[in-house]
């Protein structure tokens, strides 16, 4: 799956009103939309899917944050997916990130970052898996 990679619109994101604006701009640097959805995370489902993070100081601050409301989810389809969507949310800190980037136009701050975006292949399918069945892909 090295064309494809995950993403969220995280709840800040959602609340703040940005979806239409993140999903144009996300299919007009050439994404293709392979499976969507609007859901919202249980503290379980947060839990597990930022696993890697459970021993870091912000897990709980994380969690609560990512199932405070409705998310986005989405598969995108595109060359170098995985590296190129990076490139397109910009720095998790958007008082870092790029100029025009995702995250430097709709984040707050490090913890309400807007968007994730995979940060390798092998982790995109996962993290599609967790969200879509297959018969959600298309
Ligand atoms: P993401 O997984 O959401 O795409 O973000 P990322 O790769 O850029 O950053 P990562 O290191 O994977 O961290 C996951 C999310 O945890 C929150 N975070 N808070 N307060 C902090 O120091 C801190 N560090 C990370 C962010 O919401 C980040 O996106
Ligand atoms: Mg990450």
């Amino acid at each position: 799956m090295n064309n494809r990679t995950f993403t969220m619109i995280k709840p800040d994101a959602v609340a703040n009103g940005h979806i239409g604006a993140i999903l144009e701009q996300i299919t007009s640097s050439g994404f293709r939309i392979v499976a969507l959805k609007m859901t919202q995370l249980t503290v379980q489902d947060a839990q597990e899917f930022y696993a890697i993070h459970s021993e870091r100081p912000f897990f709980g601050e994380l969690v609560a944050f990512m199932t405070s409301g409705p998310i986005v989810a989405a598969v995108l389809e595109k060359d170098n997916a995985v590296d190129d969507f990076r490139t397109l949310i910009g720095a998790t800190n958007p008082a870092e990130a790029a100029e025009g980037t995702i995250r430097k136009k709709f984040a707050t701050s490090m913890g309400e970052n807007a968007v994730h975006g995979s940060d390798s292949d092998e982790n995109a399918a996962i993290e599609a898996a967790f969200h879509f069945s297959g018969r959600e892909h298309f």
